[in-house]
């Protein structure tokens, strides 16, 4: 067995939800008896002073402990509500799902105020050990989500805020890890339907700002989700951008039916995504079409108030959806996208966001401080762990969930 270094002293110190900076130095306390795990968990500090990326360890029992910031080498930017008088929001700052996008051993975020792509790398032997490759500018303003393709070493991230709303894409090499713009000559995919008018400054939503972008699991085709403005009966879209050797065809719009703020867009298939709507719950939709993509079924959740990020388990074919108002997930039947059960999240997480599914733990970023880990087998006692991260800092900025998935751990 492969025994690493660091993951035996972050293990030693496992008990203490004490913030840490990344340290290089590697000589104190080891106990290669302690258990070892090569998982970790990560969101984003979106903090207009000084963004980072926090990792977490997860243990084998599938618990985490010990954060530590990395610095994303630019600042955040907390988006203003429009409900509250253009006063900045206490969670939900970017309004999006897929700040931050693990896939193998990269992690792509965003500096919604700097306007540039962060691309760390991670230690497979270590993994809660991130090096920063780069920061790149994205040509847009207020980035708030982002894409990745392994297929196609192709980044894409989405912008909401004002002048420049849209897609812009780039091209990762795999061997040196530069990123580089996709297309000179079309850099940059205007979003027509938001309509955000101040310039440089914090989006204003959650209504009119784009929500999500993401890639079919065949990478034949870029979707992003825009929500609508139900105060003046504006639906949401849609949008697909066709991809053919590495260069777009044109943006598509779709505005299936029934939907007003489209918000998270995760795929359970090439011909089947479920889109979540603060507005009445989550849909199934048939993205069979990429360009013109319908209402399959449309799923109304009980007293919901804020459904806005999903995850799709494969294995068990359900889908888990979280509210910003509720500590509960809850869980939807894939073929039928008929509410199937609740998971009960600990009492005072306030809310859910930002969700990962690893083995049979589900990992949600609560509106409270925290993170819950919850137990989708569904036995007795469902809240596996709910970790206070006060100490992390300020909880506003929190976003995005992603985990790299070592050989150990509860999969
Ligand atoms: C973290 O990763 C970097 C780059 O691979 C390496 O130089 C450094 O020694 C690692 N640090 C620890 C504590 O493992
Ligand atoms: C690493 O720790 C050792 C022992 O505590 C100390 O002597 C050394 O200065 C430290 N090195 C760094 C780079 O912090
Ligand atoms: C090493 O870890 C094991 C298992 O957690 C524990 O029983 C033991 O006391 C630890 N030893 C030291 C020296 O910390
Ligand atoms: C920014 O945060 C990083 C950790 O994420 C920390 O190392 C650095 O000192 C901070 N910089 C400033 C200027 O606060
Ligand atoms: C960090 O940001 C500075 C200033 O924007 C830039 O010069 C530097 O290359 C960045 N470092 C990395 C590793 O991206
Ligand atoms: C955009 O917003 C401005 C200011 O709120 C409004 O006057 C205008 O009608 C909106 N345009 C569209 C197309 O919604
Ligand atoms: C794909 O793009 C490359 C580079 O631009 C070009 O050489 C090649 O002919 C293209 N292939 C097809 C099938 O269009
Ligand atoms: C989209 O598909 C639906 C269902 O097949 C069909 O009724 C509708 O006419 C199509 N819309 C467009 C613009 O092709
Ligand atoms: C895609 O997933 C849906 C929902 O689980 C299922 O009904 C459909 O058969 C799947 N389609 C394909 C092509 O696998």
């Amino acid at each position: 067995m492969k025994f690493s270094l660091l993951a035996s002293i972050l293990a030693s110190t496992a008990s203490s939800a004490a913030v840490r900076r990344q340290s290089t130095n590697c000589t104190t306390n080891t106990n290669s008896t302690s258990p070892s795990s090569s998982s970790a968990l990560y969101f984003l500090d979106n903090n207009p002073s000084n963004s980072s990326i926090v990792s977490l360890l997860i243990s084998p029992d599938g618990t985490l402990s010990n954060p530590i910031l990395h610095s994303t080498n630019g600042t955040g930017s907390i988006g203003l509500s429009a409900a509250n008088n253009g006063t900045p929001v206490e969670t939900d700052s970017l309004f999006s799902q897929d700040s931050v996008v693990v896939s193998g051993t990269n992690l792509f975020t965003i500096n919604a105020g700097s306007n540039t792509l962060a691309h760390f790398l991670i230690d497979p032997s270590s993994p809660q050990n991130l090096t920063l490759s780069s920061t790149t500018s994205t040509l847009g303003t207020f980035p708030n989500a982002v894409a990745f393709s392994p297929e196609l070493s192709m980044v894409c991230v989405l912008h909401t805020g004002a002048p420049s709303t849209g897609v812009s894409c780039f091209k990762l090499d795999p061997t040196t890890n530069e990123i580089s713009v996709l297309d000179p000559e079309c850099s940059f995919i205007p979003l027509p339907s938001i309509n955000q008018t101040e310039a440089n400054q914090p989006a204003t939503g959650p209504p009119n700002t784009a929500s999500d972008i993401l890639f079919n699991p065949s990478s034949t085709h870029l979707f992003v989700t825009t929500k609508g403005d139900p105060s003046s009966s504006t639906p949401g879209s849609v949008f697909s951008i066709p991809i053919t050797n590495s260069s777009f065809g044109p943006l598509q719009e779709s505005q299936p039916e029934s939907l007003l703020l489209e918000f998270s867009m995760t795929f359970l298939n090439d011909s089947s995504a479920v889109i979540t709507d603060p507005s009445f719950g989550a849909a199934l939709v048939d993205t069979s079409s990429p360009e013109n993509i319908t209402l399959a079924k449309r799923t109304e959740i009980p007293d919901q108030k804020a459904t806005c990020w999903s995850v799709y388990s494969d294995e068990k074919q359900e889908i888990y959806v979280a509210d910003n108002a509720n500590k509960d997930i809850t869980v939807l039947d894939a073929g039928s996208g008929e509410i199937k059960r609740v998971i009960k999240g600990p009492e005072g997480a306030e809310g859910s966001l930002d969700l990962v599914l690893f083995g049979e733990r589900l990992y949600v970023l609560q509106a409270a401080s925290g993170i819950s880990v919850l137990d989708v087998e569904g036995g007795e006692e469902e809240v596996v762990q709910s970790l206070d991260l006060g100490e992390v800092g300020d909880r506003r900025g929190w976003m995005g969930m992603g985990v790299f998935r070592g050989m150990q751990g509860s999969d």
